[in-house]
């Protein structure tokens, strides 16, 4: 039963509007996806997939002789859009029961949210990382009112890791490319469009921030 983490690092960063991509700007001295894969080789997950972009792999590859990031198997090549290179992620890791899909621009994930992931995807074969939203969320419309206000109690801010059974998360990658292209934002919705499987919501922590625009580098800066 192999659990593999796809840690994701193949986005061009253009928020950030950094030389560096944000991936790999430096934090207390270590780049930004160092940290996952810290976490993610301390935790209990067997392997690790990191997608990047090509310029990087041999960058990436350096980062993991260096740190011996032992669990590290394959270092791949990403795609256009972040489904893309989950995609690429998904296709290395063909062996595994289950996979933890993760940002890599989420640096202040903890081990304990990453065996809550685990234990909870074997029981349900589908569930995200979220926190419930602290402020009042409200549906606009296209001119700038307010069309209504969702009760905040069901609404939750989700994060990663999203964890799948491999079949289930292939089975609607699959079943999106075959059908005609929606935009959609992360992996859970793929699997709630394509499949009947039930998603889980397992509550994480607040500290799981993902690095968009310069002010998050201080803000993560102060998590780790
Ligand atoms: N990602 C990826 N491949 C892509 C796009 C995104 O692997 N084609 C990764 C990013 O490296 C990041 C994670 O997916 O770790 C979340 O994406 P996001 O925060 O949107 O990062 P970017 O797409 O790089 O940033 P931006 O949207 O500002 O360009
Ligand atoms: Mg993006």
């Amino acid at each position: 039963m192999k659990v593999t983490a796809i840690i994701l690092a193949a986005g061009k960063g253009s928020r950030m509007q950094s030389e560096i991509k944000k991936q790999y700007m430096m934090i207390k001295e270590r780049p930004v996806i160092w940290y996952s894969l810290n976490a993610f080789s301390e935790s209990s997950v067997d392997e690790i997939v990191l997608v990047t972009g090509e310029e990087e792999i041999e960058y990436c590859r350096k980062i993991v002789e260096d740190n011996a990031f032992k669990k590290v198997k394959h270092i791949v090549k990403g795609g256009k859009e972040r489904y893309n290179s989950v995609y690429e992620g998904l296709l290395a890791a063909k062996d595994s029961s289950y996979v933890l899909i993760h940002d890599g621009a989420r640096p202040a994930i903890s081990i304990p949210v990453i065996e809550k992931c685990i234990e909870y995807v074997k029981k349900s074969g589908a569930c995200i990382i979220g926190v419930p939203v602290k402020d009042t969320i409200k549906v606009i419309d296209d001119k700038g009112y307010v069309v209504n206000t969702p009760a905040r109690e069901t609404l939750w801010s989700i994060q990663t890791p999203q964890a799948f059974s491999y079949e289930i998360i292939m089975n609607a990658y699959k079943k999106m490319f075959d059908g005609n292209s929606v935009s959609v934002t992360d992996d859970s919705m793929i699997v709630e469009l394509y499949t009947g499987t039930k998603v889980e919501i397992v509550e994480g922590e607040y500290t799981n921030i993902k690095i968009t625009t310069k002010e998050d580098i201080i803000t993560a800066e102060n998590f780790l």
